[in-house]
């Protein structure tokens, strides 16, 4: 690859990562072995967490094929496996590069900067493109399929779930009155034209919401999140450590049940007080801290994309562990 196309793809795909200083913080104090990026996007992550350990080696993975070019120039010369992979087939890969065990596993969930910003990809309602939004070019459903084709219910359905859509059901007529929509900013005063006038200046764009359902839609991004993790945290050697980082209630819900299940919270809960049951799976994991940790307001003001990601860490138990306080 020649100087010029580096430099035509870094300028396509250029991501502030989000919280930097505590994914290196928490991940750098992994056993030696290989960290698993699930979503290595433009390799900001992963290359700040290389030079925190230069010792460790690094799998990443993305279903957009453009993040997997940036982030193969990015990490060149690194130790870097880079793989055009979904959440899905995360087990599949780990054993096809000789590394069923990691020692680290990184969640940056969501869309990237570049994905957001590129017009032609469809994600924007503020740049007029087609209504794509899928991650993967490959794949078949994209947004102009669920925005024409998708019934008024289902559509109402998916803006008041990944939307948390007010409007949902006025915001799903208009749009099915409309059709066929062709272009993003076409959909994008469609809704703003369903919002009522005094709602419309509350809560940034009229229409971000309604873009955020149909990509996670178009995507089919929470589905995949539970099974995932589960399997990362499987995954991951004895002391070895994980973080995720969500950025809306839907997905950060997901994020949360499936630790918390892991950490054996749920069990905690059930029987306080009580020995636990011969048949209870022992924790594998232990959530540090128990709780979910913010942006500083200094990050926040210096990349607004910040602003509503939620970052949860844990550290994989010993077998022995017998899930008491670590
Ligand atoms: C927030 S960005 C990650 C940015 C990255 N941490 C960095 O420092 O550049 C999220 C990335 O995850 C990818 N992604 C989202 N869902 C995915 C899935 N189910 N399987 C694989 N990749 C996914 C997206 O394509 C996107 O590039």
């Amino acid at each position: 690859m020649n100087g010029g196309t580096l430099r035509a793809i870094d300028r396509r795909f250029v991501h502030h990562p989000v919280m930097v200083a505590e994914v290196v913080e928490h991940l750098s104090a992994v056993p030696s072995g290989a960290i698993l990026d699930a979503t290595v996007g433009g390799g900001g992550h992963a290359r700040a967490l290389l030079n925190a350990r230069p010792d460790l080696s690094l799998i990443g993975l993305d279903r957009d094929p453009a993040a997997v070019e940036t982030a193969a120039s990015a990490l060149a010369g690194r130790g870097a496996a880079i793989r055009q992979a979904r959440f899905d087939d995360l087990g599949d890969v780990l054993d096809s590069l000789g590394s069923p065990i990691v020692v680290g596993v990184l969640f940056d969930l969501g869309v990237s900067s570049p994905q957001l910003d590129s017009a032609e990809r469809g994600f924007s309602y503020r740049q007029s493109g087609p209504l794509d939004m899928r991650m993967d070019p490959a794949q078949e459903q994209s947004a102009h399929a669920v925005v024409n084709g998708w019934a008024i219910e289902k559509l109402a359905g998916i803006l008041r779930s990944y939307g948390d859509e007010r409007y949902a059901n006025r915001i799903a007529a208009a749009i099915a009155a409309a059709r066929p929509i062709a272009s993003t900013t076409d959909l994008a005063d469609v809704v703003r034209d369903a919002i009522p006038a005094p709602a419309r200046r509350r809560g940034g764009h009229p229409a971000k919401r309604t873009f955020q359902a149909i990509r996670i839609a178009v995507n089919d991004e929470l589905s995949q999140i539970e099974p995932a993790l589960d399997t990362a945290t499987d995954r991951l050697a004895p002391g070895g450590r994980g973080v995720v980082i969500s950025y809306h209630s839907g997905e950060d819900r997901i994020v949360k049940r499936l630790l918390r299940r892991r950490a054996g919270l749920d069990d905690e809960a059930r029987f306080r007080g009580l020995p636990r049951p011969a048949s209870q799976t022992p924790p594998a994991i232990e959530l540090v801290p128990r709780g979910s940790r913010r942006p500083s307001p200094a990050e926040i003001a210096d990349n607004p994309r910040a602003s509503s990601a939620r970052f949860r860490a844990f550290v994989k138990r010993s077998a022995a562990s017998d899930g008491g306080e670590a």
